[in-house]
Formats: structure tokens, C-alpha cells, sequence
């Protein structure tokens, strides 16, 4: 893809990359964006005016219930020369009110010939247009009555889009520098209706008809399988698909390629195919076992059969999210889907086996059962991250899933900890607040309190509900509350008399409480913002527990009000069985049944809460890790560790008491606890890297190479071990390297040389390619080799490897030259520039590039990659949140301040963003001479124990 880049004073300039002076990138912004952005209300201000000046005769976002669509007969024929399509729609209407106007959504595409189909016979429909809503108004002379037949037939034509939405153009680049062109679809949130007019919301769900028409040279694959392919005149081909069951607009996909596939047969008889493009198709044998199994795990944990003769996957070479999970064609990153498996790393195959395991799982929560608005966007996003957990856990033991899904919790809490978050259901409106749903919270805190429930009513009990719940709403739309009647009173249903042997034993083997009111626990979960503080005082054999809401402000008014039914568990030093209570109330008392020397609260963290251990109450815990760490499983003690740090931002805990406990991860060795360490630790002197303050910040790097030297010294530069291991393995190599850890860098670098005289071809141990990557990457003949084997690598993994090693590098001219070639998107795809722009950012050297970039060309990234998606989010968070003064607070706060809505003024991230750099300042203000004195109190003692 190439950027228009508009020099001022001259006409418009197209520079490829190869040619483009460096120099320009700061200098010119990207063209401006044109596109018209929506308002934030749900109702227009004014009357809405439609495009020729007439009323519009509807003033609302969301569209009236008196039409619904029954069956769309669609057919699309995309030019991938002309890089434009045209299509006919014809809708099959469900008329529930007597009217004579038919409202429904269309985006920037040309409209004609459009046709009412009645009973009485063929009538041209007039045509209001209200492009701010993505409306059209289908005005009939006549009365459409209700419970008779309609149909309305459109002719459509519009441009492929540039974007990553919509119908939209992608393109890749074969070994021997041939370009080829394809288009793909994405629909949700609200992009259907920027392919055919269309009911665009998750509830107007109906069947679709799809027929695409195609070069001979292309193949076309949708929802459905293929049925037949009829030869149209002038050598063209229509493909005609089979008609889908019901289903929401933003699950439709269609994509015409010229990819290759390999195919195989579930156990219950759905056939699975992978699509690459062809010099790629080596690289899906991974995927489609993976599918295969997991789609037969499904199949039979939720007692359901998948629904469709067929379910293909495709790698997309440009796509902006990670994965979609449209109805039967599910379509993927390219890193998300492809495996090498001489190339691709321990973590990759977590990664794509998790991916694919989320699609899937959306075939059931989402495809089969749909929210009914994105306000509960949880419903399926929460439940898809929570089963790649269940899903994995299950099927791939030896991948270990279970270390990592505390992970999503902390970050869930990162964000949740902020006055600026919100409820898991939240209401929304227009699309950019359809966009920001998909989050953190929706995604993660989706899952972390699923997991709660499901730990609190054990998992048979879970299954049962959720099972119910899948059947008693497919085809149908759902809200928060449909899931928590599913699961309450579970054993005393009449759905279980269908439901599965195992269950019915379970109910009646089990006395389960009966009078459990899962709504009015998991409401104060889903319907508040933030999570609860729970402080934990032992005096003798009573507990005191009080809970209050966790977050990171000045203002503590801001924490009143906030009440949680809390799920706890502990264990104590005299009993390791888990122990529950479920606190109700602010305050409570608990008795032990005798004097303990340390309680654990939210064992192995499956509980959605922060802990803060009162009186001497860290002191225990810190001499229990001292002297017998693995008292407490990996779990808890990541727990401990976060939640220790955690305490220190918001002033409950001194940071010695933080520092001290961490002197224990010098005898760490499991990976959440390991990772939870540098996570906690690695951000502060990532902080100072931003200041100027070296002194301190080399101290600090000096204190976490020590505490780590161990666990360092003891990896072997090898691919051995368990995936958790071999994950560990990678990261901590690339820390002691780019940390400068000699023994570390002196065997990357001779790795490296090696590697280099070999022109590439030395097969490295996947493990550590990234260490020894980083290191070449730091001499310009090195970094220049890096490139050139980037250039030419078709495996993605490897490729995503040498991309990250080439922005870490301290060579600022290199990085200007990528975030330059992630613009271009020639050599580095546009797909893979908000990745760039983010790890630049964490790199001393590039930080104020990555910003300068960010402002400089904020209106082209947002009409490329969309207001309120997660791109935009995550760049504006990310390339933000190691400030911490005042002067980049004001230089923040400037440029967001003087965005409009149109340009995203409104959107959350930015207040996440002031909220995170107010903490930093307030982090630093309060705990910089503090770890000042830590450290130079523990270098004085190491000394003198030295001596
Ligand atoms: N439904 C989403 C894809 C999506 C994301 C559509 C944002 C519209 C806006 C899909 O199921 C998903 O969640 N994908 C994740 C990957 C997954 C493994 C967590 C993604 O794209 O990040
Ligand atoms: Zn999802």
C-alpha cells in the first residue's frame, strides 16, 4: 500500500517507501482526514435533514422495530482490478406495524433502482439518504400492512475500503515480487452496512443468500458451502452459496482470493479448511489440527452440534484485530494463524491455539446465542476469552494454560482501577462507543469474574448453566440477566431432563443451595465500575474483613458508594483446604478455628479482588516467602506480589514493604510469579528512562539483574522444557540481553555473527532467537542484515521477531526508518504500524519519536484504523503511560485537549491516559526517595556481606 503523502504548497506527492526522504516523516503529516466522524448521541440535535434536503423521516441511531428483516438475497461482485464492487440486495421484511417507510443502514456507497416487492406488485421506492446515521429511508406511497409479504430489492456500488472494515482491499506480495490483489470482509461492530444496506444491530437477525461473482482466476468462500458456480457472460463466474441459518449482520463474511487450502473432517462430520495464501499454505497443518480438535471439544462440552456443514478459517495478509469469528468462515491474522513448526516459538502456538479457540468458541456465545445490544458485548467477548482458558485446558494439557490466566485479570484491573473505567455492561450508542466496548473489561474482567462464578458454583454446576443457556436461547438475543437466571436454581430445571447423564448425577448426588440469588451477586459485578479492596486484619482467631473500592485517585470520595458480594477464599498456615465466605456486607468478622502464623486470601486468585493483609499481617507473608515460598502455589505468590505493589500506588502499602517481599524472587522460578515480578518492577525504572535521572534508574536495572542472575544463569540456550518453560526461557533471555547482562550479550552476539556468516541459514534455537536478534540489531550492519532477511521471510513468526528486535535497537535513525516503513505499508504491512509505533515508544531512545508520530499524524491513523477501536486505544495508552511529569502531562493534555468530537475528543482512552500519568507523577512525588534509600541501604548491606 502506498500513503499520499501532501507536501505543502505542492500537489499531492506519491513517494514509495524506497524513495522517501527520512526526513519528511516528522515533518509532513499525512493527508487530513476527510471522512465525516459520528456525534456521540443517540438522537439527532436537530430534525435530520436527509442529503437532498427533505426531512428525515426517522431521528434516532438505532433503527424502529417495525420492520424486521427474514432473508437477505445478496449478490456481490467486487472488481479487484478497478478495486471497486457492485451488488444487489433484495430483503425478504417482517412488517410488525402498519407503515409506509422502511428505515435501515447503509455507508458511503451508491444507491439506485430501488424496488418494492409487494403482493399487489413492483413499485419504485423514494430514497432519503442520512449519511450521519449510515441511514437510508425507503418512503412507499403505499401502506405496508402488517403480516403481509414484502420484499425490497437495492443496486448498490461502492469502493473496496481502505480501511480494515467493510468490504476492503488486501494485498501481498509474492517471493518473486508480484503483487496480488484480494478483498475480505470485517463487519462487526457496524460495517456490514458499509458492504449492502442492511438491519444493521445484532438483534435483526435473518438468512442469507450469497452469491459472489468472480474472475476464473480467484476463488470466492463464504458462511456457507458453495452449492454451484453458473458461467455468466463475458467469462465471469458466480459462485451461489447456500443460504445461512439465522444470523446477525456482523457475522456475515465473503472473501474472493486467489488462496489455497487443506482440509479435514471433524468427529462429528464438519469439514475444516485453512485458506493461506499459496506460498503460505505450508504453514496451516498447526491451525487445522487445532481446529479440528477444538471444535469437536466444543461440540461436545456445550451438548450442542456446530450448527454448519463446514468451518473454514482464513489468513488475511492485512487485518486489524487479531481474529473474527464469522459464522463458518472465521478469518485471522496471519501471525494468528500460520505455524511453522521449525520456526514458530513455544509462545506462538499458545497464541494461535488460543485464537482459534476463541472463534470457535464465538460460534456457540455470540453466533448461536447473540447479545442484543453491544452494551452487553461481555456476553460474548468475556465468554470467548474465559472458554480459550476452559477449551485449552481441557484439550491441550501440555500447553499449560492455567499459567497464564491470572495475567488477564491484572490487566483487566489495570484498567479497572482508573475512575475512568466502567461497568462490564455499559450503554452505548453510536459506533465509536460500540468500538471502545471492546476492551479490556468486556474481554478480561468478562472472563476473570466467570471465573469467579464458575470456581464459587464449581465447574459441573457452570457447565450446567451455561449449557441451558445456550439452548434455551439459540437463534435468539440475550441480556446479562438470561445468563444469571441459566444459572441459578440449575438442578432444579426442566431442561436437565434433556441435559447430559454426568449433570443429572451431578444434581442428584449434590445438595446445591438452592436460594443462591446469582443475579444479585454478579449484578454488583457487572453493573458497577472497579473492584473491592478487601482488608484482611488477624487478631488472635478473629478475622476482620472490609472491603471498599480499589482505585488510583486523589479524590477518595470517588470510592464511596461501591458495595460487592465478594466470593472469598483463604487458606491459613494450619490448613491448606480452601475455605469460603461470601461477604455481603462493608464490614465482617470471621473465626479461625485456631491461631495461625499467615492467612492467603483469593486463593490462586480466582477471585476478581485485591487483598491488602492489615497489621503485621505482610510481615508474615514476607517471612513465609523468605523461608518457604512454595508454601503457596505460583499463583498465589504472582497474586501477592501484584497485589503488594498495587497497595504502594494507592499509599496502604510502604514501598519497602513491596521491595522487601520481592527479595524473595531471587528463589523464583515459576513463570506468572516470575513475570508478575518484572511487571510490578520493570515500570519504575522505565519511568526514570523518560527523566533524567540515570543514576537511580541503572541502580534499579542493577537490583532486578540481580534478583534474576540466578534464574538467568541457569536457562539453557536451547528448546527444551514445557511451554511455560520454554516461554520463560525467551523472555528472560531477552531481558539479561537488553539489559546488557555480559554472559548474556557475548553469546547472542556470537549466535549472531554465527547466524550472519551462515546468510541466515543457521538454524537457531526458536527460544532465543529474539535475544540474539536484539543484540545484532544493535550495530547498523547488523540491524541492515535483520532487514534485508525480513524483507524476504515468509514465516511469519520469524518475521514478527525481527520486526520487534529491529524497534528495540538504540539506532534513532533506524527507527525513524521503521515507523517510516510501518507508513507505507510496502515492506512492513500498515496492519503492523500501530505495533511499531507502541514498541518504539517503550524504547529510551524513541520515545519522543513514537509521540511526535502519533500527534503528527493522528488524523490519518484514525480514519485508517478507526475511532474507539482498541488500535487506537492501545497506541494512545501505550505511547503514553511511562510519563510521569508535569510537563508531559501538559504536552498530553494539550494535544487531546484540543481534539474535537469529529477527531475523538471523547473518546475513554484519553482520560485513561491523564488518570495514568497523574499516578506516575504521584508514584514518583511520594516513592522516589524511598527507593532511593532502599537501594542504597541493600547495595551498602550486599557490600558489606561481600566483604
Ligand atoms: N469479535 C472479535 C473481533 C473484533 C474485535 C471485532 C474488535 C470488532 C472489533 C474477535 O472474536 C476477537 O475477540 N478477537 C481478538 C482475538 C482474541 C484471541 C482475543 C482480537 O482481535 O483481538
Ligand atoms: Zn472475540
Amino acid at each position: 500500500m502506498i500513503f499520499v503523502l501532501q507536501v505543502r504548497g505542492s500537489p499531492a506527492l506519491i513517494v514509495t517507501m524506497l524513495v522517501a526522504p527520512v526526513l519528511l516523516l516528522l515533518l509532513v503529516p499525512f493527508p487530513p482526514s476527510s471522512g465525516a466522524q459520528l456525534p456521540n448521541q443517540g438522537q439527532a440535535k436537530d430534525l435530520p435533514i436527509a442529503t437532498n434536503g427533505q426531512p428525515f423521516p426517522w431521528d434516532r441511531m438505532r433503527l424502529p422495530k417495525t420492520i424486521s428483516p427474514l432473508h437477505y438475497d445478496l449478490t456481490i461482485h467486487p472488481n479487484l482490478t478497478t478495486l471497486d464492487f457492485t451488488g444487489v440486495a433484495r430483503i425478504e421484511l417482517d412488517v410488525h406495524e402498519d407503515t409506509s417507510i422502511i428505515i435501515l443502514h447503509a455507508k458511503q456507497m451508491q444507491i439506485s433502482n430501488v424496488l418494492l416487492l409487494a403482493p399487489e406488485g413492483i413499485r419504485p421506492l423514494h430514497v432519503l439518504e442520512y449519511p450521519h446515521f449510515h441511514q437510508l429511508a425507503l418512503l412507499s406511497d403505499s401502506v405496508l400492512t402488517k403480516g403481509r409479504k414484502y420484499e425490497v430489492q437495492l443496486e448498490f456500488a461502492a469502493n473496496l475500503s481502505d480501511s480494515y472494515h467493510g468490504f476492503y482491499k488486501s494485498s501481498y506480495r509474492t517471493s518473486s515480487g508480484e503483487v496480488r490483489v484480494m478483498a475480505s470482509t470485517q463487519f462487526e461492530a457496524t460495517f456490514a452496512r458499509a458492504a449492502f444496506p442492511c438491519f444493521d444491530e445484532p438483534a435483526f437477525k435473518a438468512n442469507f443468500t450469497i452469491r459472489i461473482i468472480r474472475e476464473p482466476r480467484h476463488i470466492a468462500i463464504s458462511n456457507m458451502p458453495k452449492v454451484k458456480t453458473v458461467e455468466l457472460p463475458g467469462g465471469l463466474l458466480e459462485d451461489h452459496f447456500d443460504t445461512t441459518i439465522k444470523m446477525s449482520t456482523y457475522l456475515v463474511a465473503y472473501i474472493v482470493s486467489d488462496f489455497l487450502s487443506v482440509s479435514k473432517t471433524t468427529q462429528h462430520g464438519v469439514k475444516i479448511s485453512v485458506y493461506a495464501v499459496p506460498e503460505k499454505i505450508n504453514q496451516t497443518a498447526y491451525a487445522l489440527d487445532a481446529a479440528v480438535k477444538l471444535l469437536d471439544f466444543y461440540d461436545n462440552y456445550y451438548d450442542i452440534p456446530y450448527q454448519l456443514p463446514k468451518h473454514d478459517l482464513a489468513a488475511i495478509p492485512d487485518f486489524q484485530a487479531g481474529a473474527m469469528e464469522n459464522w463458518g468462515l472465521s478469518t485471522y491474522r496471519e501471525t494468528g494463524l500460520l505455524f511453522d513448526p521449525d520456526r514458530s516459538s513455544a509462545s506462538d502456538k499458545l497464541g494461535i491455539t488460543k485464537v482459534i479457540a476463541h472463534e470457535l468458541a464465538h460460534q456457540w456465545f455470540g453466533n448461536l446465542v447473540t447479545m442484543e445490544w453491544w452494551n452487553d458485548l461481555w456476553l460474548k467477548e468475556g465468554f470467548a476469552k474465559f472458554m480459550e482458558y476452559i477449551s485449552l485446558d481441557i484439550s491441550y494439557p501440555e500447553l499449560h494454560v492455567d499459567d497464564f490466566f491470572l495475567g488477564k485479570c491484572f490487566d483487566a484491573m489495570e484498567v479497572d482501577s482508573l475512575s475512568s473505567s466502567h461497568p462490564v455492561s455499559t450503554p452505548v450508542e453510536n459506533p465509536m462507543q460500540i468500538q471502545e466496548m471492546f476492551d479490556d473489561v468486556s474481554y478480561d474482567k468478562g472472563a476473570c469474574i466467570l471465573n469467579m462464578l464458575r470456581d464459587f458454583l464449581t465447574p459441573e454446576a457452570f457447565e450446567i448453566g451455561i449449557i441451558q443457556y445456550l439452548k434455551r436461547y439459540s437463534y435468539q438475543n440475550t441480556v446479562s440477566s438470561h445468563l444469571w437466571e441459566s444459572l441459578t436454581n440449575i438442578c432444579s430445571s426442566d431442561d436437565l431432563d434433556e441435559g447430559r447423564l454426568k449433570h443429572r448425577e451431578f444434581c442428584a448426588k449434590r445438595n446445591l443451595p438452592s436460594g443462591l440469588d446469582v443475579r444479585a451477586i454478579m449484578d454488583t459485578w457487572t453493573l458497577q465500575e472497579g473492584f473491592p479492596l478487601v482488608t484482611v486484619e488477624v487478631r488472635g482467631r478473629e478475622v476482620r474483613l472490609s472491603q471498599e473500592r480499589y482505585l488510583k485517585t486523589d479524590d477518595p470520595s470517588l470510592t464511596e458508594g461501591f458495595l460487592w458480594q465478594i466470593p472469598l477464599t483463604y487458606m491459613t498456615s494450619t490448613s491448606n483446604t480452601i475455605q469460603r465466605f461470601l461477604l455481603k456486607t462493608k464490614t465482617d468478622i470471621l473465626y479461625l478455628p485456631e491461631e495461625v502464623d499467615w492467612v492467603k486470601f483469593n486463593v490462586d486468585m480466582s477471585g476478581y479482588y485485591m487483598v491488602h493483609y492489615a497489621g503485621e499481617g505482610w510481615n508474615s507473608i514476607i517471612r513465609l516467602l523468605q523461608h518457604n515460598h512454595t508454601a503457596l502455589s505460583g499463583n498465589d505468590r504472582a497474586n501477592l506480589i501484584h497485589n503488594v505493589f498495587q497497595l504502594v500506588s494507592i499509599g496502604k502499602v510502604r514501598l519497602d514493604t513491596a521491595l522487601e517481599l520481592s527479595l524473595y524472587l531471587s528463589r523464583e522460578t515459576e513463570i506468572m510469579a516470575v513475570t508478575q515480578g518484572f511487571g510490578e518492577l520493570v515500570p519504575l525504572y522505565k519511568l526514570m528512562e523518560k527523566r533524567d535521572m540515570a543514576a537511580l534508574e541503572n541502580q534499579m536495572k542493577g537490583y532486578i539483574v540481580d534478583l534474576f542472575r540466578g534464574l538467568i544463569d541457569r536457562q539453557e540456550w536451547t528448546d527444551s522444557g514445557s511451554v511455560s518453560e520454554r516461554v520463560l526461557r525467551s523472555y528472560l533471555l531477552l531481558f539479561a540481553c537488553v539489559r546488557n547482562y555480559a554472559p548474556c550479550v557475548t553469546k547472542a552476539t556470537q549466535l549472531f555473527n554465527k547466524w550472519k556468516d551462515s546468510d541466515g541459514t543457521l538454524s537457531l534455537p526458536v527460544d532465543i532467537t529474539m535475544a540474539v536478534f536484539v543484540i545484532g540489531a544493535r550495530t547498523p550492519e547488523g540491524w541492515d542484515f535483520l532487514f534485508e532477511k525480513y524483507r524476504h521471510s515468509m514465516q511469519m513468526s520469524v518475521k514478527s521477531r525481527m520486526k520487534t528486535a529491529m524497534t528495540v535497537t538504540s539506532l534513532q535513525d533506524k527507527l525513524t526508518w521503521c515507523v517510516h516503513l510501518a507508513s507505507y505499508g510496502e515492506v512492513m504491512k500498515t496492519q503492523d504500524l500501530p505495533g511499531v509505533v507502541v514498541s518504539v515508544s517503550k524504547n529510551p531512545h524513541g520515545y519522543k519519536l513514537a509521540w511526535d508520530f502519533l500527534r503528527a499524524n493522528w488524523h490519518t491513523l484514525i480514519k485508517k484504523f478507526d475511532l474507539g477501536s482498541s488500535t487506537i486505544s492501545h497506541m494512545v495508552t501505550q505511547v503514553t503511560n511511562q510519563y510521569s511529569t508535569r510537563e508531559m502531562l501538559d504536552e498530553v493534555r494539550s494535544f487531546f485537549g484540543s481534539l474535537t468530537e469529529e477527531t475523538g475528543s471523547e473518546m475513554r482512552c484519553i482520560q485513561q491516559t491523564y488518570e495514568t500519568i497523574e499516578d506516575n507523577i504521584r508514584w514518583m512525588d511520594t516513592n522516589l526517595p524511598l527507593l532511593q534509600a532502599w537501594l542504597n541501604k541493600r547495595s551498602h548491606k550486599v557490600a558489606h556481606e561481600d566483604l
